[in-house]
């Protein structure tokens, strides 16, 4: 694992920029795997202003809530949209999870969603927070809900450059605290500190407890990963990310990660974490 940090967010936004299109002009066939959040936000600007064509690129994302759209726009929004001269990624080319689906003619909503769990405990059980669909589920929903999962693992493609953000209590995607390391794309029940942190995602007053995510072991399988922190309110997921055990430390073991840290967060380490940081990874600092 290469760990790079950096001064402040911006710099941070452009080395991972110049990174990320340094690795896809090496290999045009290579993907990418989207994070939604703000942490990428600027980092999706600089690739729109960099002037590299994504435009037969294929881009595959982490995560999306249940009965809301929010996440499809904002992919749409930061790498459509926002990309000058038809440079930007086809619509037909970014894939996300599946989170709208339909129950008696309707979009079925989170309220709905738990209804139907309430009432069919033969279709699933829960591993932490994962609902875990039985493959003889008789509920048509949670049917749908498990072949959509299904289809979409299998569309991840080895070969893609996974972006990831890391959330306040250390997941990633939304494979939230208790999540298994083997975990393929899943329905998830969020975690509070998740629904707290993402309350602006709500703002529309639709509510949800609800996601669906690629799992640990689906992130694992990518090619390439980077990880981006930024801001003191990041320290605890990075600790424990690094030298702990979140969600995200399942992440340590994979063979091409790179991580982009600001300066801040380390600040708040020990020296002794530190040292330990510089024993196990290799440590490319700007910001010294
Ligand atoms: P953020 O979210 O980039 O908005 O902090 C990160 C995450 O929850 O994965």
């Amino acid at each position: 694992m290469k760990i790079v940090v950096c001064k402040d967010y911006e710099e941070m936004s452009q080395k991972g920029k110049d990174f990320i299109i340094s690795e896809l002009k090496r290999d045009s066939s290579l993907a990418l795997g989207g994070a939604t959040g703000n942490t990428p936000k600027r980092l999706y600007e600089l690739l729109a202003q960099s002037g590299f064509d994504f435009s037969e690129r294929k881009i595959w994302f982490l995560d999306e809530y249940f009965g809301k759209m929010s996440y499809y726009q904002y992919a749409v929004n930061f790498l459509h949209n926002n990309f000058p001269q038809g440079r930007g990624f086809r619509l037909e080319n970014i894939h996300i999870p599946q989170g709208i689906f339909y129950w008696n003619n309707q979009t079925a909503h989170s309220e709905t969603l738990s209804q139907i769990l309430l009432e069919n405990k033969n279709d699933y059980h829960m591993l932490g927070p994962e609902v875990s669909i039985y493959a003889e589920a008789m509920n048509g929903l949670l049917k749908q809900i498990r072949r959509s999962n299904r289809n979409y693992e299998h569309s991840l493609p080895v070969n893609r450059l996974q972006i990831l953000g890391i959330g306040v209590e250390g997941h990633v995607g939304f494979n939230e605290k208790g999540t298994r390391k083997t975990s393929l794309t899943h329905l998830t029940l969020l975690d509070e500190s998740t629904l707290t942190a993402n309350e602006s995602d709500f703002a529309d007053g639709i509510r949800t407890k609800y996601a669906l995510t690629q799992g640990i072991q689906s992130i694992m399988r990518a090619k390439y990963a980077v990880l981006f922190a930024s801001g003191e309110k990041k320290a605890e997921a990075v600790h424990g990310f690094l030298l702990g055990d979140n969600s995200a430390s399942a992440l340590r073991n994979h063979e091409n990660l790179a991580v982009f840290l600001t300066r801040d967060i380390l600040a708040r380490f020990t020296d002794k974490d530190k040292i330990k940081l510089r024993h196990s990874y290799f440590i490319v600092d700007f910001a010294t």
